[in-house]
């Protein structure tokens, strides 16, 4: 075992992650003088050599273990020095293996506003953004605004890039995707290159999220006498020489920025759409402005009601791209979503995956636990994700993005078990055939020393199931509570938002039956799917019954494969869900001895916070549902 870890007594804020390695300062580290060589230096426990090796692939390392009379003196060969770092984490997490990333793009996106706040954010305000607090509040709660003056936190972003190189993410978006214009004004650049310069040396590239209307607010250099223009209309001549000076800007101060992402016409972004233009048209005049820079574009497919309103929102995203297959820039990736509704806790796979065959295409998971108890709840995603990748194969992608769960809590993610999810993130995205139980086990060796915790582990591996049970079981989905998606909200309906966002619309539950029929005698979203999926998915005789009421309306007498009816099988399951909350308190109760105090403590507390949650989703749901059985 490589590590050394710290007595279990001393109090832990979490802070130091899956790093929690002492400092030996022992190991003699020949070869080139790298970040992976002061890493080495500082906590290896065996000397090491490091070779330059430049006939091997980007980002691959290779470890050979010598031992020779006791001693144990190992050779990490990699291309270059950020090879070497990825070896060297490697071999300070115990591997002996030789590796490659599976991936070339792994990716964060952050979703951090300017103003420092995070949509979706759990854990504290930003790590990048810093706001003010304005003198104005909003319904009580305080209004921060922009201050781009305030200065960035150097040592805290260099922990974040580490923490980050130490499980091989190699790209980060710093903001949110519904983009501020404000973005990429001077002042903001010059502070995307300062994170570029801090994260660089640890093989992180910095990407932006991009409004598509950003020439008719903001100033490109060297453009226009410095003033912007009247139109974002992509295939006018002026909004292509913008982006082009605005690419020009960028990569002046930033020569491997890596791109931008982009949500374009998607709840009240702006967007090609906006000129009776293409999603292709907005994304191939970006690429162009960033392709002589070896730039790419992420265009993301998460749309609804804007060309295809009205049409069965998980059907709206293969409707809208399906016909521009093929007509992208080689540097354009579709990024979507793992399920075509957004982020619930269990969703069938997306099926843009198989209708896009001639685009660059990249996942987009969810870290930041937005409907899976956000960082209240222990909900180990690894199973989640695995699942997807059960029907899509990692081969059809180019890339995997991972939506952050990271702001300025003490231990980074809130939950000290989100940390988990952020870890799993950047090893899938090296290797997405690692196991959910391999990483497990590997987060809690080094985070808790406690990789041979068999309890600790299932309750890991069990906690996502455990979370569809309580929440959403049978296929439900979208049922949550409108505001903070947080908490049940099954009867959610108001007549002032579109009906896409009231859970009403897709339980469609009645005194007869319940469920959203998208087979062909329903929206017919089965036909999107390939074989054998689109058959199984459309006959209630084979639809596996995890997706029963996504894809099927049914009688409430309607019997499972348990004998039970929908409404039994509801009560079952809610109440499975709760008891395995309840069997999660007592193995964390009997991990205690091992477990140091304060993280101990704050994850006990979030524990039965969670148990609370799970018993309340059961009440309303079951309250709800079983009221129309009784009418
Ligand atoms: C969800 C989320 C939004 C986010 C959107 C997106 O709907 O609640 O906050 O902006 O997804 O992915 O664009």
């Amino acid at each position: 075992m490589a590590l050394v870890f710290a007595g279990m007594a001393k109090a832990e804020d979490g802070h130091q992650l899956w790093l929690r390695q002492q400092p030996i300062n022992k190991a003699k580290v020949t070869g080139p003088e790298c970040i992976a060589a002061q890493e080495l230096r500082t906590y290896s426990t065996q000397n090491v050599t490091l070779k330059i090796d430049a006939t091997m692939e980007q980002d691959a390392y290779c470890i050979k273990v010598n031992s020779e009379q006791g001693k144990v003196n190992s050779v990490i060969s990699a291309k270059n020095e950020i090879g070497l770092l990825y070896g060297a984490y490697a071999l300070l997490r115990g591997e002996t293996t030789d590796s490659e990333p599976f991936y070339k793009l792994r990716i964060l996106n952050h979703w951090d506003n300017l103003n420092g706040t995070i949509e979706r954010g759990y854990a504290g305000l930003s790590v990048f953004w810093k706001g003010k607090a304005s003198e104005r509040k909003f319904h009580g709660r305080t209004i921060f605004v922009e201050d781009p003056d305030q200065p960035i936190n150097a040592e805290l972003i260099k922990e974040y890039a580490r923490a980050n190189a130490s499980i091989g993410i190699n790209g980060t978006v710093l903001n949110n995707v519904n983009a501020s214009p404000k973005m990429l004004s001077a002042i903001y650049i010059n502070k995307v290159k300062q994170y570029a310069d801090i994260l660089r040396p640890y093989g992180i590239k910095v990407y932006l999220s991009v409004n598509f209307a950003s020439p008719m607010s903001i100033p490109a250099k060297g453009f226009n006498g410095g003033k912007p223009i009247k139109t974002a209309d992509p295939l006018n001549p002026k909004v292509k020489a913008w982006w082009k000076a605005k690419a020009k800007e960028i990569y002046a101060q930033i020569p491997d920025f890596g791109g931008f992402l982009v949500k374009a016409n998607s709840e009240g972004q702006p967007g090609p759409f906006d000129y009776k233009r293409t999603h292709a048209d907005g994304a191939n005049m970006l690429a162009d402005a960033v392709k002589p820079f070896g730039g790419i574009i992420m265009w993301r497919s998460f749309v609804y009601g804007a060309a295809h309103s009205g049409e069965d929102r998980v059907k709206q995203a293969v409707s809208e791209f399906k016909d521009l297959d093929g007509k992208f820039r080689d540097n354009v990736i579709l990024q979507s979503k793992n399920g075509p509704l957004d982020f619930q806790p269990r969703e069938p796979y997306a099926p843009i995956f198989d209708n896009i065959k001639n685009t660059k295409q990249m996942a987009e998971l969810q870290i930041t636990q937005e409907y899976l108890g956000q960082s209240r709840h222990l909900t180990y995603l690894a199973p989640m994700w695995r699942e997807f990748f059960g029907f899509v194969a990692p081969e059809k992608l180019v890339g995997i993005a991972g939506v952050a769960n990271i702001g300025l809590d003490k231990n980074w993610c809130g939950h000290h078990f989100s940390q988990a999810n952020w870890y799993a993130f950047g090893r899938l995205a090296w290797n997405p055939n690692l196991t959910s139980e391999q990483i497990a086990e590997e987060w809690l060796g080094l985070t808790f020393n406690a990789s041979n915790n068999e309890a600790l582990k299932s309750m890991m591996l069990r906690s996502r199931e455990a979370c569809v049970d309580y929440m959403m079981p049978i296929g439900l989905h979208h049922i949550f509570a409108f505001d903070e998606h947080y908490g049940p909200e099954p009867d959610g309906y108001n007549a002032h938002v579109p009906l896409e966002w009231c859970p009403v619309y897709y339980h469609k539950a009645n005194n007869d039956s319940i469920g959203f029929d998208r087979t062909h005698t329903g929206s017919n979203a089965t036909a999107q799917y390939r074989e054998p999926y689109c058959t199984l998915y459309d006959n209630i005789n084979t639809c596996p019954e995890r997706y029963l009421l996504w894809f099927h309306r049914v009688p409430w007498s309607y019997q499972l494969k348990s004998g039970r009816t929908v409404l039994e099988e509801m009560d079952y399951r809610y109440a499975r869900g709760v008891k395995e909350v309840e069997d999660f308190i007592r193995i964390w109760n009997e991990a205690k001895p091992n477990i140091d105090e304060q993280r101990w403590q704050e994850v006990d507390a979030r524990l039965q916070h969670q148990l609370e949650n799970a018993k309340e989703w059961q009440k309303v749901c079951m309250n709800y549902f079983s009221s129309f059985t009784k009418k």
